[in-house]
């Protein structure tokens, strides 16, 4: 059996480790992949923009099957030309990827499901002068969203009126390109986060374990909006009871909406909640695994990952595939460079992974570039540290051991993943 894996980032690193470790051994393959997926899997020389060249290349080399870690390719129709080229894909199509590329749509398609989230109002570049309006009388805090695609970064949560409209202005004037030409506005909801990930063959679906990540670049979640400085799974508050609401409440209704307007769901579903009082609403889509939430669930899991995500891709879910959704909890702290999300500077030596993986932690990389005969950062996050165990602060505890064993200059991190939860 021959997959391939398309993606760079922890992420990516993390579902080439899980097939690698899958039963049937395959043989993986990685589009680019990094240093780290690398010493697992067979890279592949195809820049990742180039569809049609990648559909042609997994026939001419059997791939079995492909698996899209990033939403930018997903967006731009990926899954539709390898499906038109008879290749099985975990992803969505492009018109269901819409539910992440376009907030608006999602928003959208909210409210028409009865699927509960913020109360909206969207406006485009040619609607500024309502959007101003808008603003002007909304209460505080509001938050503002580009509707496209801007890598995690493109939401501010205003606390004053000035704060709003110097974000309103900066989206309309392009900051986020074509993404911030129209803009979601909404409420602001006060209440807990998490994020489910459901694995989806278009109709069935299974979820895995819920997972928080920290968004923000400092402790005490201060600081900008990162890709994710950290994670843990599973969330112990959340209940079989509010999963049960957030099944019948939001995944089924949105999976049947799907499949209606003959869009089936195909990949992992991710839902951003927020639970409030209780009752879970809708922060966002995405329509892959998280990053770095695919870092914890996976290693938390005891699963057949390629049966799993290979079956989800025909349309025929083994759901026995994944037989323990958590065993113990996982922590997962990202290894940044200093200055990120903001200017930082790469190429810096790393050392000590081989001594963090002795102490029985998992390393993935996410920025790091091999040359030389040596490891460099070459990116601002740098590598993600993940240690599985029987409660949460044992993980966390080996997470920050291990991460204090790897060295490079600017190295930085938050201190407070999953800290203070006493599990
Ligand atoms: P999003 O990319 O839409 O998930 O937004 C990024 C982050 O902004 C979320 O993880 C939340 O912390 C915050 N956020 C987004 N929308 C809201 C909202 N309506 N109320 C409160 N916080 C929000
Ligand atoms: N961790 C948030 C995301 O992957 O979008």
């Amino acid at each position: 059996m021959r997959v391939l894996v398309l993606g760079s980032g922890g992420r990516e690193h993390a579902l080439t480790w899980a097939f690698v470790h899958s039963p049937e051994r395959p043989h993986v393959f990685v589009l680019p992949g990094n240093p780290g997926m690398w010493e697992i899997a067979d890279p592949v020389e195809i820049p990742i923009s180039e569809h049609r060249e990648i559909a042609r290349f997994c026939v001419a080399e059997r791939i079995r099957l492909v698996v899209v870690g990033p939403e930018e390719p997903l967006s731009r129709g990926i899954g539709d030309v390898l499906r038109e080229h008879g290749v099985l894909v975990f992803g969505p199509s492009r018109e269901a990827a819409q539910l992440e590329a376009s907030k608006a749509f999602a928003k959208r398609f909210m409210e028409e499901h009865g699927i509960p989230t913020a109360r909206y109002r969207v406006f485009s570049v040619e609607e500024q002068d309502k959007a101003w309006q808008y603003v002007e009388t909304h209460p505080l805090p509001v938050v503002l969203k580009a509707s496209g695609l801007a890598a995690g970064k493109g939401v501010t949560v205003a606390q004053s009126r000035e704060e709003a409209f110097a974000a309103l202005q900066a989206l309309f004037q392009g900051a986020f390109g074509e993404a911030g030409q129209t803009v979601v506005i909404e409420e602001f909801l006060t209440g807990e986060e998490v994020s489910i990930l459901a694995i989806c063959d278009g109709s069935d679906y299974v979820v895995l374990a819920p997972a928080r990540d920290y968004k923000r670049a400092l402790e005490g979640e201060r600081g900008k909006n990162t890709g994710g400085m950290g994670a843990y799974a599973p969330v112990p508050w959340v209940t079989p009871s509010l999963l049960q609401r957030i099944q019948t409440r939001i995944l089924h209704p949105t999976l049947r909406a799907l499949a209606d307007r003959r869009m089936p769901f195909v990949g992992c579903l991710y839902v951003g909640l927020m639970v409030v009082n209780g009752e879970p609403f809708v922060l966002e889509f995405n329509v892959r695994f998280g990053d770095p939430e695919a870092q914890v669930v996976i290693p938390v899991a005891e699963a057949d990952w390629l049966a799993l995500l290979g079956s989800a891709a025909m349309g025929k879910l083994a759901r026995g595939a994944l037989r323990t959704v958590s065993q113990g909890y996982a922590c997962c702290v990202v290894l940044a460079s200093d200055g990120y999300p903001g200017a930082y500077r790469t190429g810096f030596r790393i050392t000590g992974i081989e001594q963090a993986v002795q102490q029985g932690v998992l390393v993935f990389h996410a920025g790091t570039r091999w040359e030389n005969g040596a490891l460099w950062t070459a990116g601002g996050r740098v590598l993600n540290v993940v240690a599985v165990a029987p409660t949460l602060e044992e993980a966390r505890q080996r997470c920050y051991a291990a991460a204090e064993s790897i060295q490079f200059e600017g190295k930085m991190y938050r201190r407070d993943i999953a800290a203070g939860l006493q599990i």
